[in-house]
C-alpha cells in the first residue's frame, strides 16, 4: 500500500501519551531553559538509550525524561510540537493522555500542567485544524488513594477533561484496584478508558470492562487469548487502541509480522492504530499505519477500516463522527487516492 495514501488518510489518534511525544531535541532545549542537567551529552546518546526489554524498562526512562518539564510553557511546547508533527499524518482529531502525578509528585502544580496542555490544544485547533480531547491518566503503581487525590485536584477542570484513564506498570496492578475512583469519575460524567492486556492477562481486560466500565480498552492485545472475551468485545463493538511500534519496542510482540492487528480485524474487533509514545518507539501514527500495513500485508480496505474505527471509537459527538466519516469516504473515492 503506497505511503502517500496512508499519510493523507483522514484519521484520529486515540492512544497518545503527551509525555511520550517528548523528542530529545525539545528535551535538551527545555532542560537548558530550566537550567536542569540531564545525564546525556547529545540527542544521539539519548536515542541510543531508547532500547527496552519490557514496559517497566521503558517507564523508568520515560518518567526521567518527563522530569525536565516544569513550567506552563514547557507543557504548551510539548503539546504543540506533537500536534504540528501529526498534522502531516492526516490526523484530524486526537484524544491525548497526560500523567499529572508524574509532575505533581515533583512539586509542579496540577494547573501548570493542565493549563499549558489545554492552551496548546486550543491553538492546535486554529493552527492545524486538529480537534482534541484530553484524558487524565492515573498511574496504577501509585494506588487508588493517590489517584483520588489527583481526581480532586482535577475537579475544576472536569469541563475541559473528557475522561480518565489508567496507565503505568500493569502486571500486579489490576484494574479492580481502581474501582472506586473510576466509579466517581463515571458519576462525574467523565468517560473511562484503561490500559489492559498489554503485558497483563485477559483477566485484566475483563476487569476493565466489568469493574471499571470502560468505554475503550487501551492495547487489549492479550484479549485474543480468551475466545469468550473476543465475543464480548465484538458484541459490544468495544474499541481497542492498538499500538504496533510500541508493542514491538516493548517486546509485547517479537516481530511485527506476528502482530495480532490483522487477526483482530478478521475477528470483527474494532481495532485502531496509534503511536502510544512516539518519541520513544520510533514513529508517529502515520509510521505505525505504514509499518504494520507492510508487515501484515493489510489490504486497502483494512486500512480504511482502521481509519474509520478511529473516528467511531472517539468521544466526538455522533454528528462530528459522521462528518469525519464522510470526509474519509470522499478521500477514498478520489481516483488514484
Ligand atoms: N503502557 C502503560 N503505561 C504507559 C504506556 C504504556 O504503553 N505509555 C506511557 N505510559
Ligand atoms: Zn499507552
Amino acid at each position: 500500500m503506497d505511503d502517500s495514501f496512508i499519510r493523507g488518510l483522514p484519521k484520529a489518534e486515540l492512544h497518545l501519551h503527551l509525555e511520550g511525544s517528548f523528542e530529545p531535541e525539545l528535551m535538551f532545549a527545555i532542560a537548558r531553559r530550566n537550567k536542569i542537567d540531564i545525564p546525556f551529552k547529545s540527542v544521539e546518546e539519548v536515542r541510543r538509550a531508547y532500547r527496552f526489554s519490557s514496559l517497566q524498562d521503558f517507564l523508568d526512562i520515560y518518567y526521567r525524561g518527563a522530569g525536565v518539564l516544569r513550567t506552563e510553557q514547557d507543557f504548551y511546547d510539548l503539546t504543540l510540537a506533537y500536534l504540528r508533527r501529526v498534522h502531516g499524518d492526516g490526523v484530524r482529531h486526537v484524544e491525548v493522555f497526560f500523567d499529572p502525578q508524574t509532575h505533581t509528585a515533583r512539586g509542579v502544580v496540577f494547573a501548570t500542567v493542565a493549563d499549558g496542555i489545554l492552551a496548546a490544544l486550543k491553538d492546535g485547533q486554529s493552527q492545524f485544524g486538529i480537534s482534541a480531547k484530553l484524558i487524565l491518566c492515573f498511574l496504577r503503581h501509585l494506588g487508588q488513594d493517590d489517584a483520588f487525590a489527583t481526581f480532586r485536584q482535577a475537579e475544576p477542570y472536569f469541563g475541559r477533561i473528557v475522561g480518565v484513564g489508567l496507565d503505568s506498570s500493569e502486571v500486579g496492578h489490576p484494574p479492580s484496584k481502581f474501582a472506586d475512583v473510576f466509579a466517581s469519575a463515571g458519576a462525574a460524567g467523565l468517560r473511562r478508558v484503561a490500559h489492559a492486556g498489554e503485558e497483563g492477562p485477559a483477566a485484566y481486560v475483563w476487569e476493565a470492562l466489568d469493574v471499571l466500565q470502560v468505554d475503550r480498552v487501551d492495547h487489549g492485545n492479550r484479549s485474543l487469548d480468551d475466545p469468550a472475551l473476543v465475543r464480548r468485545l465484538s458484541d459490544e463493538a468495544m474499541t481497542l487502541t492498538v499500538c504496533p511500534l510500541s508493542n514491538l519496542k516493548l517486546c509485547v510482540v517479537n516481530d511485527l509480522a506476528q502482530h495480532p492487528l490483522k487477526r483482530m480485524l478478521d475477528l470483527g474487533l474494532r481495532a485502531t492504530v496509534n503511536s502510544d509514545d512516539p518519541a520513544y518507539f520510533g514513529g508517529y501514527v502515520g509510521d505505525n499505519f505504514a509499518v504494520v500495513s507492510q508487515a501484515l500485508a493489510l489490504s486497502r480496505s483494512d486500512i480504511v477500516t482502521l481509519a474509520r474505527n478511529s473516528f467511531l471509537g472517539s468521544f466526538l459527538s455522533e454528528a462530528e463522527k459522521l462528518q469525519h466519516l464522510a470526509a474519509l469516504d470522499r478521500y477514498v473515492a478520489v481516483p488514484g487516492a
